[in-house]
């Protein structure tokens, strides 16, 4: 127990390419776009999170928006900082001279040691005296309420923005894993090239992204079908701004290669998964997270083709950083977390 728990605050950050959440006391704190708006002059940042997401697409030449993670690690290391420094400090008012910051941060589980010493240099920067990081998998899976102690498999599918991990957890390790770079974002870049192919219509990322969760769909029939959706672009032929309407059978279509590329990465896991833990995931079935695990009939799709059963987690968009919360609360029992000596 700490004595000068006032000068401490721990936090635990769900670093995504879409979405970064934070936990402090239990509680989620921020949960915003992983976006920064800054002046293009000056380097100054203008706005972080939601406010910087609504002037995304949107800038002229002084205003830059920037999305500074790609396929889930850091593309653009000053603008994820000014980022992180940014959210960090919506969440917790900080007294720098006083405090103790310590910080799990949750990571892709393809990450390269270079990628990881940047994530902890961005630490380093917001003043973390005591950073670990935690691979996302083994982080969805404490959210999920596994026991990833156990020596039980289970296997884990977090479908994010920028990557589709997938996991096999048993006794506090990742026992083998896949990840790919096929994930949210391809999801609606498919639907832009879609909408133009198809429809002669642009559009750009943020109503691609309406149209996924509105009518997103990952089988072109469904049981509970969403009612056709309204889409504003331009017309390629005429310039014009237009309307049309789009039903989730289209966009099944649009998504098929990607879920795919998803299913075929799924298949290979469990090809490479050792027998006894295979038996148990014949019992246990699949579990999906991540943003993509909302995507209609994914489930269904991936019982399909692997004959397993498929679950999806509760509150999909927030295992992740409610497992890293729960390792920030064990990081002194918890062997799996990496610390700055191991890197
Ligand atoms: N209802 C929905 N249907 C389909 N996709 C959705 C839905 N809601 C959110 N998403 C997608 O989920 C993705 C975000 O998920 P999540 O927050 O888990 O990603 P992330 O953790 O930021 O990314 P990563 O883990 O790859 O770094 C986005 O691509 C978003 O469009
Ligand atoms: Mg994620």
């Amino acid at each position: 127990m700490r004595i000068f728990n006032f000068f401490t605050q721990d936090i635990a950050i769900d670093l995504g390419t879409a979405n970064t959440l934070i936990i402090q006391d239990g509680k989620i704190v921020v949960d915003e776009p992983s976006i920064i708006a800054i002046n293009r002059r000056t380097g100054e940042t203008i706005a972080v999170g939601t406010k910087a997401m609504q002037m995304h697409e949107k800038t002229h030449e002084n205003i830059k928006t920037i999305r500074p993670l790609k396929d889930g690690v850091i593309a653009d290391f000053q603008a994820a900082e000014s980022m992180i420094e940014g959210l960090i400090n919506m969440a917790v008012k900080r007294k720098k001279f006083f405090t103790h910051l310590k910080m799990v941060i949750c990571i892709p589980s393809g990450i390269t040691e270079v990628e990881k010493r940047a994530v902890f240099d961005s630490a380093d920067h917001v003043d973390s005296k005591e950073t670990y990081l935690i691979h996302e998998p083994m982080a969805a899976a404490l959210g999920i309420g596994l026991d990833v102690e156990e020596p039980i498999g289970n296997m884990i599918i977090d479908i994010g923005g920028g990557t589709t991990e997938i996991a096999v957890i048993a006794l506090s390790g990742i026992v083998c894993d896949q990840s790919i770079r096929t994930a949210g974002d391809e999801f609606t870049a498919d639907i832009m090239n879609f909408m133009k192919r198809q429809h002669n219509i642009l559009i750009g990322e943020r109503t691609a992204e309406q149209i996924k969760i509105h009518v997103g769909s990952a089988l072109s029939e469904l049981e509970n079908p969403p009612e056709e959706f309204a889409v504003n672009g331009r017309d390629l032929m005429t310039g014009i701004p237009k309307q049309i309407t789009i039903g989730y059978a289209e966009i099944a279509h649009a998504l098929d290669k990607s879920i795919s590329k998803i299913e075929d990465a799924i298949l290979k896991a469990l090809e490479t998964t050792p027998p006894e833990l295979a038996s148990d995931i014949y019992k246990t079935g699949l579990y999906l997270t991540g943003g993509g695990a909302l995507l209609r009939g994914l489930d269904k799709r991936i019982a399909q083709k692997t004959k397993l059963p498929v679950h999806i987690a509760e509150d999909p968009l927030r295992a992740v950083v409610r497992g890293t919360g729960i390792a920030l609360q064990n990081s002194h029992k918890f062997t799996f977390l990496i610390d700055r000596k191991s890197v």
